[in-house]
């Protein structure tokens, strides 16, 4: 089987000065389909520049990133940004919700931008509402919703077009301890469900403990990758 993700001694040099800062030093990394992955480090240890090279939002200065047996490198812009909307859900830390959206249209949103026509898209985003448990605040906008209800409507948007990849760059940094649990158990629900693949980033130690797979980066390199056995709370 080949797997979803390569990250092939990926370094990523952002110029400073006379010089310039490594992000991220000849990272690499293979993540298979229906992986449920935590990208984990200390500020500045290359996170978010690590999630986005895997979401073609960012190239490499060298190495190469194949997502879905493409390599990424080799596409042009276009291509590339057809490849990030078919392939790619984002979640971000700031939730990122258009205010004078409701619910259920911020998460038809990514569907409209491919085309897909409104009464499919009512359809899909009720049910990628359900799946986040808020169907029945579908008709709201986002500033009747907590910030723990935004974030899984931000969640439901990144799932509604099926992607092959979740991406979500510390997704919990703006939720209290309670939300931010729950956040992450959503995510591993709905990769179990629904066969998803996350990748997300923390730097919160606590929120690990359900994740079978932890990669950690320090200083631009990644320094233990962890596969842990499933616990069976049958
Ligand atoms: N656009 C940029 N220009 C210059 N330096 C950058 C840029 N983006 C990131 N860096 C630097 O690269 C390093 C890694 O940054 P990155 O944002 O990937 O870390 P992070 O692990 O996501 O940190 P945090 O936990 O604070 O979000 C840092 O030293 C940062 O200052
Ligand atoms: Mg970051």
């Amino acid at each position: 089987m080949d797997y979803l993700v390569k990250v092939e001694a990926v370094s990523r040099r952002f110029p400073l000065d006379h010089s310039y800062v490594s992000a991220l030093d000849d990272a690499s990394l293979r993540v298979s389909a229906g992986e449920f992955l935590a990208i984990a480090g200390p500020s500045g240890s290359g996170k978010s520049t690590l999630l986005n090279l895997m979401g073609c939002i960012d190239k490499p200065t060298s190495g190469r990133i194949v997502l879905d047996g493409q390599d990424t490198s080799a596409l042009k812009p276009a291509r590339l940004t057809a490849l990030r909307r078919e392939k790619i859900g984002f979640v971000f830390q700031t939730f990122n919700l258009i205010p004078v959206f409701t619910a259920s249209e911020n998460v038809e949103y990514p569907l409209l931008v491919q085309g897909v026509g409104a009464s499919e898209r009512g359809k899909r985003a009720a049910a990628a509402l359900e799946s986040v448990g808020l169907l029945s605040r579908a008709g709201q906008r986002p500033d009747l919703l907590s910030g723990g209800e935004r974030q899984r409507v931000a969640v439901a948007r990144a799932i509604v077009h099926r992607p092959a990849l979740v991406l979500a760059d510390e997704p919990t940094a703006n939720l209290d301890t309670h939300n931010a649990t729950q956040l992450i158990d959503l995510m591993r629900d709905l990769n179990r469900s629904l066969g998803l693949t996350f990748i997300f980033s923390t730097h919160d130690q606590r929120l690990l403990e359900h994740t079978p797979r932890i990669v950690r980066l320090c200083d631009g390199r990644v320094v233990e990758d962890t596969q842990r056995q499933e616990v069976s709370h049958g």
